[in-house]
């Protein structure tokens, strides 16, 4: 009898899917071209398990049932194109390609044509979760050809998270629609890690909070009804770890110079390609590349002081900081729904945002209870261009609004950077504007370089000779 499944790839993620598949009874095969890998593979299985592993690529292919389902878990990049590359000469029509990284979308798009050409389907599909999520459960967020889906489907809907009982995939579009989509998602962890991280500074640096009274703090936003998420359990989790080489918290010992693989630059550029505004993930990208600056940052501290105290009543400023982090978080969200909004538009994706929202609401990076929230919006209003104009989150949000502002003040005052913070509330603040300063914008276009303009009174383009 032939394998289910395939899998090019045995780092931890490719490994541990494959465990996970063998858990829920499929038959699997991997391959990789390091015979250790290989060969720990079969080691690390169960009894009950069904899992080969080899290094040789035609028998892989061969052991496969047909349509073959394969899956690469390989860098981004070259080593996909190389991996197709070994594939393709033992390939068949029907046989379905998933890369399961997190590949650039055009990438995605490049290959899905280049296999067609062989009646081959490709598969974009973002896998979040990290090496526990694919071991146990993660959130896979799939696109290419919906007909194929099918032969994917059975082996998917076992493996992923599950919330209520239902699982955390789903077939999101055509194309390169799932690696789109687990690229924003990427891009909408970046900017709640920031506003945790800007969170952690205000309370620590700027309010002098000792770091168990913070840990407490995002313990019980996790186990709020409105904050319950990853993220926020995560940050509590961190903030209590000790440091086994010194008497210290671990936090205190680690460098504040970021990384970044690039998902999060993707998602600004792109936003910036499609016109969809998303400041708060920009913000984001910007704060770990003012991290990188460390010298730069340690000479302009020498020379520009801002010595600052603040008295304030700790215990309600921290209720208006758990309303400030849920207005921004929502916010951040929203920012970044609607950028798969407008994408969806732009690249014939079809993307159905209430699934996208159901999918996210487990075993992904940005699980949050608000998930379910935005789901429901969806629902009522499949085409809703911004989760800000549904009224139920609006209602939240209204009822938020001054405790964000206060936040936001008390961070300027004391010099403690809030720029997710602060940049969420200049794009809410201009999302809900009527008017908004941009007539005198295009007045400047027309007087330097005779742009012209548009009025609002009547028809027509204009210009002015303002020297006259
Ligand atoms: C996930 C993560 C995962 C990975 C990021 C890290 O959803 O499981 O997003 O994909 O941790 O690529 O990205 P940076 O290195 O850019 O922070």
């Amino acid at each position: 009898k032939k394998f289910d499944f395939g899998m090019v790839g045995l780092g931890v993620m490719g490994r541990n899917l494959l465990l996970n598949m063998a858990d829920h009874d499929f038959s699997v095969v991997g391959l990789d071209l390091d015979a250790e890998k290989a060969a720990s593979l079969e080691q690390e299985a169960q009894e009950k398990h069904q899992i080969k592993g080899t290094t040789d690529v035609k028998e892989f292919v061969n052991l496969i049932e047909k349509p073959r389902a394969i899956m690469l878990l390989v860098p981004a990049g070259k080593p996909v194109d190389s991996v197709i590359g070994s594939l393709l000469e033992h390939l068949e029509e029907g046989d379905i390609v998933v890369d399961g990284g997190n590949s650039y979308f055009p990438d995605t798009d490049r290959r899905v044509k280049e296999l067609a050409e062989k009646n081959i389907h490709f598969f974009g599909m973002g896998i979040s979760g990290g090496e526990k999520g694919a071991r146990f459960g993660p959130s896979m967020m799939p696109g290419g050809d919906k007909g194929a889906y099918e032969r994917l489907r059975p082996i998917f809907e076992a493996v992923a998270a599950k919330v209520d009982g239902e699982p955390c995939v789903s077939y999101l579009g055509s194309g390169s629609a799932g690696n789109y989509v687990k690229m924003v998602h990427n891009g909408i962890e970046y900017a709640i890690m920031q506003l945790l991280a800007e969170t952690y500074d205000l309370l620590n640096r700027g309010l002098k909070v000792q770091d168990k009274r913070i840990q407490k703090l995002f313990d019980q936003w996790n186990n709020s009804k409105e904050l319950e998420s990853y993220l926020v359990e995560i940050t509590a989790d961190i903030l209590n770890q000790d440091d086994p080489l010194t008497d210290k918290k671990l936090i205190h010992l680690i460098s504040d110079t970021a990384k970044a693989k690039g998902t999060g630059k993707w998602t600004s550029q792109n936003a910036m390609d499609i016109q969809a505004p998303v400041p708060s993930i920009d913000l984001a990208v910007n704060m770990r590349d003012i991290s990188k600056y460390k010298e730069e940052r340690i000479s302009a501290s020498n020379i520009y002081n801002w010595e600052a105290q603040k008295d304030l009543d700790l215990e309600a400023f921290l209720e208006k900081l758990k309303d400030a982090f849920y207005f921004a978080m929502i916010t951040t969200y929203a920012q970044g729904m609607a950028q798969l909004h407008i994408a969806s538009k732009e690249y014939n994706y079809g993307l159905d945002l209430e699934e996208v929202s159901k999918i996210w609401r487990g075993g992904c990076i940005i699980r949050a209870s608000v998930l379910e929230n935005f789901r429901k919006a969806y629902r009522k209003n499949p085409e809703l261009p911004n989760l800000l104009l549904d009224k139920d989150l609006a209602a939240d949000l209204n009822s938020k609004q001054s405790a964000i502002r206060e936040v936001l003040n008390t961070g300027i005052s004391l010099g403690i950077p809030l720029s997710v913070y602060g940049t969420t509330v200049s794009y809410f603040d201009a999302y809900r504007s009527e008017i908004l300063p941009t007539n005198l914008i295009q007045a400047q276009r027309d007087y330097f370089g005779s742009h012209s303009y548009e009025r609002i009174d009547r028809e027509g383009t204009f210009h002015t000779e303002w020297e006259d």
